[in-house]
């Protein structure tokens, strides 16, 4: 049995694009396989690594847990969003870089969508408020020492470049 196919407007990063989709179709597989657009990692596939998190209008969103057929009409950032316009590097990926934040970097997209949302949240978190922000995220790697120090330095060059 074939499934009945929708088609599906989903505006990411800022460009438009039509796709026909079951409607079972995740958020995350229509990214990655009907957009290429495979920043955006899946780990657990069940909500719980955060590996596949991108911002719905912008707030973070297990796309592993969204159907794409709902996401039409909403605005939607994947890593790939998180660059600066001339495709430098955004102020939580140069955070990242700079305080060795990823290792295998496969849950690195999950922690830069989610931190993005959280700073502009919270532009000033204490240090127990950047453990929070990315509690929900699980890195296998890293132990997460670097990560929360990267939070605070992604805050420190959000308010250098406002
Ligand atoms: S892949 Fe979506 S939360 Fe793990
Ligand atoms: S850097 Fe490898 S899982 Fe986080």
């Amino acid at each position: 049995m074939t499934d009945e196919l929708h088609q599906v407007r989903l505006c990411v990063n800022g460009l438009t694009h039509e796709v026909q989709v079951p409607a079972r179709r995740l958020l995350s597989d229509a990214l990655r396989h009907d957009l290429g657009l495979t920043g955006t990692h899946v780990g657990c596939e069940h909500g719980v690594c955060g590996a596949c998190t991108v911002l719905v209008d912008g707030r973070p969103m297990r796309s592993c847990l969204m159907f794409a057929v709902s996401a039409e009409g909403a605005e939607l950032t994947t890593v790939e969003g998180l660059a600066e316009e001339d495709g430098s590097l955004g102020p939580v990926q140069q955070a990242f870089a700079e305080c060795h934040g990823l290792q295998c970097g496969f849950c690195t997209p999950g922690f830069l969508t989610t931190i993005t949302a959280g700073l502009r949240e919270n532009p000033r978190p204490t240090r127990e408020e950047c453990r929070d922000m990315i509690a929900g995220n699980l890195c296998r790697c890293t132990g997460y020492q670097n990560i929360v120090k990267a939070v605070e330095r992604a805050a420190e060059l959000v308010e250098e470049r406002a």
